[in-house]
């Protein structure tokens, strides 16, 4: 890119930043900590949904001491319909690691900050910039849409040269002054102009200095390579009743949702689902009718969960990992639900019709 195209690229974005920043609750404080958990949360939640979670996280745990120092449970509540619940364990994991390592300081480094457990580089880029003014790139998938285009960049952006290429392009660009507005400005224009379908290219402030739109290709822009399908997944979940409690059962740590609470459910159909709960939650029930079905797709998962009601026909047995406990619904709305168990529990209900 030549010099004058880069000075070009990095006042036109600066200013319709100025012009069209949203006024958002991360943007009206210096503080890395804050700012540190606003981008987990951005990193695959849009803007709207995150805003009233970032207020009750970072009220519940104003510093990287509080949140350090919280049970795991407390969190995870708090995340409970963000998905991706790795990204708070890793979250806490570093901010545990700060206290240990540097009194609870947030590093104002983007390399120290890579060094926390959990931290990869859009997260370290982010808040160095932004709290920190590093002159830092940090290329999320906004970005990397925004980059492809404007350079004309053919390597697909889900690979990991397209990714690298991009960065780099990305480090080059971003200004030694207000390299956190300049970043955010690049996501901003991903998310309100260079949209994926339809882009604005009319009201674009970097038209200009865009190469898919000198070339005409900017709707053949980013390229990917074709992803493997996610694998569908059958299970059923059992509504278990007693004197208005129900059965629930948490998650195993480590796997998808895992340490997170649900109605019991096992990965199978039909009858062998029996045996697959007395296996798992030491529980002998007889399955009855299916009260409606709950499809959800994950990144590498199209889980097709139908749920049953179902009766315990023997006491529940003891030495199983994931032993299940009766729980009022005011109990259960007290636990970490993810917003899928939170679908099979109002069918659970409200014996919702069949839901495809
Ligand atoms: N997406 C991720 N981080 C963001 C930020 N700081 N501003 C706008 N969108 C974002």
């Amino acid at each position: 890119m030549t010099p004058q195209r880069t000075a070009a690229l990095r006042r036109r974005l600066l200013a319709w930043f100025d012009a069209h920043r949203r006024d958002l609750p991360w943007r009206r404080t210096p503080d890395p900590w804050r700012i540190w958990v606003s981008e987990v949360m951005l990193q695959q939640t849009r803007v709207e949904t995150v805003i009233p979670y970032y207020e009750r996280f970072v009220t519940a745990f104003p510093t990287a001491a509080a949140l350090a120092t919280a049970p795991v449970e407390q969190a995870l509540r708090l995340w409970a319909g963000l998905g991706y619940y790795s990204r708070v364990r890793n979250l806490k994991r570093a901010a545990e690691a700060t206290v240990a390592e540097r009194g609870g300081v947030v590093p104002d480094r983007a390399a120290k900050l890579a060094e926390l457990p959990g931290v990869g580089p859009y997260i370290s880029g982010a808040v160095a910039s932004i709290a920190f003014n590093e002159r830092v790139p940090a290329v999320d998938g906004n970005v990397l849409r925004v980059l492809s285009r404007v350079c004309a960049i053919e390597t697909p952006i889900n690979t990991l040269p397209g990714r690298e290429e991009i960065t780099g392009i990305a480090a080059n660009l971003v200004p030694s002054k207000r390299p956190g507005d300049f970043n955010q400005s690049l996501m901003e224009l991903g998310a309100a102009v260079c949209v994926p379908r339809n882009p604005d290219c009319a009201t674009c402030p970097v038209r200009g200095q865009c190469a898919a739109f000198e070339r005409g290709v900017v709707d053949e822009l980013p390229r990917r390579v074709a992803k493997r399908k996610p694998r569908i997944v059958h299970a059923v979940a059992a509504v278990v009743r007693k004197r208005g409690k129900l059965l629930i059962a948490r998650r195993a740590e480590g796997g998808l949702l895992g340490g997170l609470w649900r109605l019991p459910a096992v990965e199978a159909t039909g009858k062998s689902a029996e045996g697959a709960f007395r296996r798992e939650y030491g529980l002998d029930l007889a399955l009855g009718p299916r009260v409606g079905e709950v499809r959800h797709l994950f990144t590498h998962v199209d889980l097709r969960l139908e749920v049953h009601e179902a009766k315990l026909v023997a006491p529940i047995s003891g030495d199983v990992q994931a032993r299940p406990k009766w729980s009022t619904l005011d109990s259960i709305a007290k636990h970490a639900v993810s917003t899928l168990d939170r679908r099979v529990l109002a069918i659970a209900l409200n014996g919702d019709p069949v839901a495809e």
